[in-house]
């Protein structure tokens, strides 16, 4: 899979995280997005504040040299949480899987989390193949859908020496 990697976000690429962003059949998977996806305005001013945070690490997936999603690490009270996001164009080829794989080996902490809609098979296949294992679940507010969405709550554990 030497084909696909991480790079830094650069300006250039804001277009195509937009549009990725805005899929109506993507949000609908992801589910807990921003509420509107369509407004271009507040994505600039929520994807600069991700941009100037120190504890975000934000990377776009490459795959073949051209852009195939983005993959990022956040800390939320504490926790270090994953997440990912891969363009439609670039799906069922094992890139989100080796996305996630080459996020885990620059993000050190663990356990590290990550939080899915219930209904998200491709992402919960993802996790599992990133050896995560479900912690908790419950039902949370999703934006994307403007309804509650059973949401589960995955754990990558420390390696026991
Ligand atoms: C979830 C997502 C990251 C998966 O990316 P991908 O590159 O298509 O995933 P892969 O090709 O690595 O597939 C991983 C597994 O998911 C399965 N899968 C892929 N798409 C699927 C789908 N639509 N339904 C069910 N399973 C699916 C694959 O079969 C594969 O399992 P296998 O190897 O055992 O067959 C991508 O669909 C996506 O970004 N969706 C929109 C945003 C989102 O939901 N992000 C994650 C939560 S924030």
């Amino acid at each position: 899979m030497g084909h696909i990697e991480l790079r830094d976000l650069q300006d250039d690429d804001l277009d195509a995280v937009f549009e990725m962003l805005r899929d109506p059949g993507a949000v609908a998977m992801a589910a807990f997005t921003r509420a509107d996806t369509t407004n271009r305005d507040s994505f600039d001013e929520w994807i600069a504040a991700r941009r100037r945070a120190p504890e975000v690490s934000l990377h776009v997936v490459t795959e073949r040299g051209g852009f195939a999603g983005i993959a990022g690490a956040f800390t939320v009270d504490g926790d270090r949480e994953v997440t990912c996001w891969i363009a439609r164009n670039a799906w069922g080829r094992g890139v989100g899987t080796e996305a996630l794989r080459l996020l885990l080996s620059r993000e050190p902490t663990r356990p590290l989390f990550a939080r899915v809609a219930a209904h998200n098979t491709a992402a919960i296949a993802v996790l599992g193949k990133n050896g995560f294992t479900e912690l908790s679940r419950g039902d949370a507010y999703a934006p994307g859908l403007g309804r509650d969405v059973e949401e589960v709550v995955y754990a990558l554990l420390p390696v026991l020496e």
